[in-house]
């Protein structure tokens, strides 16, 4: 069985009276492409949230590569090689491309020099080796999705989260990001994903795990996902699943 870069055992997050999260355990695979997916308020972030250091669980505790991490701060936990990215995406504006990736490259390299060139280098990873020296706010939603890529990868993650990085993209540019996706999981990097985009999940993850209203309602390969009916409950409500069966065996 793959090796466990990371687990979550019965964590929970109130905010409140909502509970945000609620008793989910998980693993996440060395090596592997995981997507987490669910409808709008699920808690997919408040998850990363709370496996990236930016948030306390109320409950339940956090292992990474074996050692407890729970409630450890997220600026220790880039450090042990944890790198998010944001949902709305938070570049320093007026700072060029090059700049905004050297800053977590800065974490693990000391001396400008080499921190902008592993900036550099990063860049090119993720398609924005011509752009260093635009500013960040000049970027088109496409090239903001992919700085908020490099200031993550900057940190030479051991473990990349990656929050809809492909939200607001249009069909063809998300074509041109799975490779980026898949050959920075080529070089040996964990990558779970919290995706809306159907089509990038099934082609890129190698295990889905499902929350639903802060719980865990379903996990697997993919396809073993796309045709679970408590999934499609999840999305389009009690009983969809029963409806779209009679709606398939009418025609069929
Ligand atoms: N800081 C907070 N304070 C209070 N409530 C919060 C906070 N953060 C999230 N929530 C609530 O917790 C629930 C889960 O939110 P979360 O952002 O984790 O969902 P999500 O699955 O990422 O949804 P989306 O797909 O819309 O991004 C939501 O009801 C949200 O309103
Ligand atoms: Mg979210």
């Amino acid at each position: 069985m793959a090796d466990k870069i990371m687990r979550v055992e019965h964590v929970s997050k109130r905010f409140d009276g909502l509970l945000a999260v609620d008793d989910v355990s998980l693993d996440f695979a060395s090596g592997s492409i995981t997507a987490l997916i669910g409808p709008n308020g699920a808690g997919k972030t408040t998850l990363f949230a709370i496996v990236s250091g930016f948030l306390r669980p109320n409950g339940g505790r956090v292992l990474y590569r074996g050692g407890d991490i729970t409630g450890q701060p997220s600026h220790r936990l880039a450090r042990m090689g944890i790198a998010r990215t944001f949902q709305i995406v938070q570049p320093f504006a007026d700072l060029s491309v090059h700049e905004n990736i050297a800053i977590g490259a800065h974490l693990s390299r000391p001396a400008r020099a080499a921190a902008l060139a592993a900036a550099a280098e990063v860049a090119g990873l993720v398609g924005l080796g011509d752009l260093l020296e635009r500013r960040a706010a000049s970027l088109t939603v496409s090239g903001g999705k992919r700085l908020e890529l490099a200031r993550a990868l900057a940190i030479t993650p051991t473990l990349l989260l990656l929050d809809e990085v492909l939200a607001g993209l249009n069909p063809s540019e998300i074509r041109d990001m799975l490779p980026v996706i898949r050959a920075i999981r080529d070089r040996g990097v964990t990558i779970v994903m919290i995706e809306h985009v159907m089509q990038a999940v099934m082609s890129l993850a190698d295990t889905v795990h499902v929350l639903a209203e802060g719980r865990l309602i379903a996990e697997g390969p993919p396809l073993s996902i796309a045709g679970n009916s408590r999934v499609i409950e999840a999305y389009l409500g009690r009983g969809a699943a029963g409806r779209l069966a009679a709606v398939g065996g009418g025609n069929g």
